[in-house]
């Protein structure tokens, strides 16, 4: 990671990214951070499923580009976890469409890219060696599929990016796992064990980022945009889950950021401590989706805990205030046109 140091932004050659997401609430506030961050170029969108089917996370994905006026390639990819039984989406967090159930939605004309994200992944890395950094905020397939079709896709990205797991915060589907490892665990280990230079944004960061509601409604009023109208819709239904069954929010009417925190830390990374070690998945049992990190700087003799597993550096604490300050400064930029939705 080495983006601008200060939150006023320096001007750098912008990183390209790839935005592997499963959109979702979160997943549109990160992809707008990254459309509105000048020192970021989102060079295509990867769908799978988690938060929606697939089809509908294509959909959002398409939707949100229409939205906000910009051309990007938006490949599908993953429909259902690589070996567990896929389990329904959460509707009661993101909605049935995925978007809060917006109210209505204008007639999208773009079609998705004809290639499997997987396939759009090797592509991009081909095309642009040492360039690509893929940040994943979904269950993890797209990426263990890409490493299966090109193994050495490892040398040819820059550095990616997750948002999930969880070392010391409690999970959020179960005791010990994050929603995004639990829902593909075995993706996440080819992902976590596949030797690239990989930053885990889990919810030991992502959980200390409360965003308030009305951020939202504010940048909604500033931009008088149908791109902040949607996403402030969308944010006030997550919100409103948040507060129905999420105690550690308190009287906070608001809600997490998760996917957003993936490109903070990539235009931000002073605001956040990182420690580096190994990263295994439970990939069943009780301890399922279980992100285990090797903290102490030993050597395990057991299986699958050797010295040869490759290191993950992990986000362990935030500065909360300035992310979100980051985060705002970043949404209230003048980063959409003229709308040419009706
Ligand atoms: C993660 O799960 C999804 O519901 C969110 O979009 C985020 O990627 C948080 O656990
Ligand atoms: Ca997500």
């Amino acid at each position: 990671m080495n983006g601008s140091s200060d939150s006023n932004m320096t001007l750098t050659t912008p990183r390209k990214v790839i935005f592997d997401t499963d959109p979702g609430v979160d997943d549109a506030m990160a992809l707008y951070y990254a459309l509105a961050h000048p020192d970021l170029e989102v060079m295509g969108i990867t769908t799978t499923f988690g938060n929606v089917w697939v089809d509908q996370a294509t959909t959002n994905a398409l939707y949100l580009c229409h939205l906000t006026g910009r051309t990007i390639p938006v490949a599908q990819g993953a429909d259902r976890p690589t070996v567990k039984t896929a389990e329904a989406p959460p509707d009661f967090i993101h909605g049935t469409d995925g978007l809060g159930n917006l109210p209505q939605r204008s007639a999208v004309l773009a079609q998705a890219d004809p290639r499997p994200a997987a396939q759009f992944i090797v592509d991009m890395a081909r095309q642009f060696p040492g360039e690509m950094t893929l940040v994943a905020v979904g269950p993890l397939g797209n990426l263990a599929a890409a490493l299966q079709l090109a193994p050495e896709l490892p040398t040819l990205v820059h550095e990616v990016i997750l948002m999930g797991g969880t070392v010391i915060e409690s999970g959020n589907v179960s005791p010990v796992a994050e929603a995004n490892i639990w829902n593909d665990p075995h993706a996440a280990d080819a992902v976590f064990t596949a030797g690239w230079p990989l930053t885990m944004v889990g919810l030991d960061v992502t959980h200390q980022v409360i965003l308030p509601l009305a951020l939202f409604q504010q940048l909604a009023a500033h931009h008088q945009h149908p791109a902040t109208d949607a996403l402030a819709h969308a944010v006030a239904f997550y919100s409103d889950f948040y507060r129905q069954h999420d105690p550690l929010l308190g009287q906070a009417i608001g809600c997490y950021g998760h996917d957003v925190l993936a490109f903070v830390v990539l235009t931000n990374p002073e605001l956040f401590t990182l420690q580096t070690g190994r990263v295994r998945v439970a990939v069943d049992g009780l301890a399922q989706g279980q992100t285990m990190m090797q903290r102490k700087k030993v050597s395990y003799p057991q299986q699958g805990w050797h010295d040869d597993i490759p290191h993950t550096q992990v986000c362990l604490a935030v500065q909360a205030q300035a992310c979100q300050a980051v985060i705002e400064h970043t949404l209230m930029r003048p980063w959409l046109g003229a709308s040419k939705v009706r």
